[in-house]
């Protein structure tokens, strides 16, 4: 029988896997595939040879995302699927999932089209307390600022970079700084084919009065026993998410691998900061049993 061929798919910038995942292509020969790495921008690639094709530190495609999706819906067999890529790398989704019910962090959303003076960008912003200036494509925290509201000079700085990000064709998402970060992080919950796999937390990375810096890469993390509430959680988001998408697509979906962040507030509840099935950050190093469960998760797929 031969082997099942699977691509593991990077970008330009980033032409070997995320350093955690190196171990990738040991554990899937060890599953009986056939494993490569291939850069999505690269021509001489033939996508229908390619087999099973996982998209893993793709993150520049935020620079042209259109570029990006339109090679996505060029691959045969990509996971995840080229559909749920266009709908999850523009975090717009986040009001998608707000309407079904999903506590998410509250946003006000700045859209070219609304062509906003100076002014009106300013009187979007919150009045009070620190708040967060990110672009809706975006990831691997790049161009997210944080301001603090009553301050001159800060709020001159933010409304400067939401202008920049506008006139780029750029949506804007405003938000509240959450301060709950600071004392309780961020927890994602990493999923694969829809079986929870692990989780871990991560501490809070914006400074004020800060945008950050491009090469910066996530945030400090340890992995974290998640408790039943916190999967409770994740699976009560994973719910909504499938049913999102089973009637945007009309058809049910399978993730691969999704993540879920989550800012917990202490009191029981939480607040939705995204949901990654694009360029996800998996963290396949914060528990011994990660790496194996995804790479048996692809071999799943690809003997499928
Ligand atoms: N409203 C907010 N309050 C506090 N921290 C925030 C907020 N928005 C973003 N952050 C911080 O910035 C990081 C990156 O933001 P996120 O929305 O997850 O974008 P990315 O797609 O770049 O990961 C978060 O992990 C968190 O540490
Ligand atoms: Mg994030």
């Amino acid at each position: 029988m031969t082997k099942p061929r699977i691509t593991l798919v990077t970008s330009a910038e980033m032409p070997n896997l995320y350093s955690d995942e190196a171990g990738l292509l040991d554990a899937l020969s060890d599953r009986g595939a056939d494993p490569h790495i291939a850069v999505w921008s690269d021509p001489g690639v033939d996508w229908s040879e390619a087999g099973v094709c996982v998209v893993r530190s793709v993150s520049d495609y935020a620079y042209d995302r259109e570029r990006f999706l339109s090679w996505a819906e060029s691959v045969p067999r990509l996971l995840n699927h080229a559909d749920i890529l266009r709908w999850n790398s523009d975090k717009h989704y986040m009001i998608d999932l707000a309407k079904r019910g999903l506590s998410v962090i509250p946003t006000t959303w700045l859209e070219p089209d609304q062509h906003l003076s100076k002014q009106q960008v300013h009187s979007r912003f919150p009045a009070m307390g620190d708040f967060v200036v990110k672009p809706a494509v975006s990831s691997g925290v790049r161009d997210i600022g944080r301001y603090t509201a009553n301050d001159t000079g800060q709020r001159q700085a933010a409304i400067l970079q939401a202008m920049n990000l506008l006139s780029q064709g750029r949506a804007v998402m405003v938000q509240r700084y959450l301060e709950q970060i600071d004392v309780h992080g961020e927890l994602s919950l990493v999923f694969f084919n829809g079986l929870v796999s692990h989780a871990v937390e991560k501490r809070a990375v914006l400074h004020p009065a800060r945008v950050t810096d491009p090469r910066m890469h996530e945030a400090v993390v340890t992995a974290e026993h998640a408790t039943e509430e916190q999967w409770r959680w994740g699976e009560e988001i994973r719910a909504v998410l499938h049913d999102y998408v089973r009637s945007l697509l009309g058809r049910d979906e399978q993730f691969l691998f999704n993540r879920v962040d989550l800012v917990p507030d202490g009191r029981g509840s939480f607040l939705v900061m995204e949901v990654s099935m694009v360029d996800a950050d998996l963290y396949l190093e914060a528990t011994p049993e990660a790496l194996g469960n995804f790479a048996d998760a692809i071999t799943v797929r690809a003997f499928w």
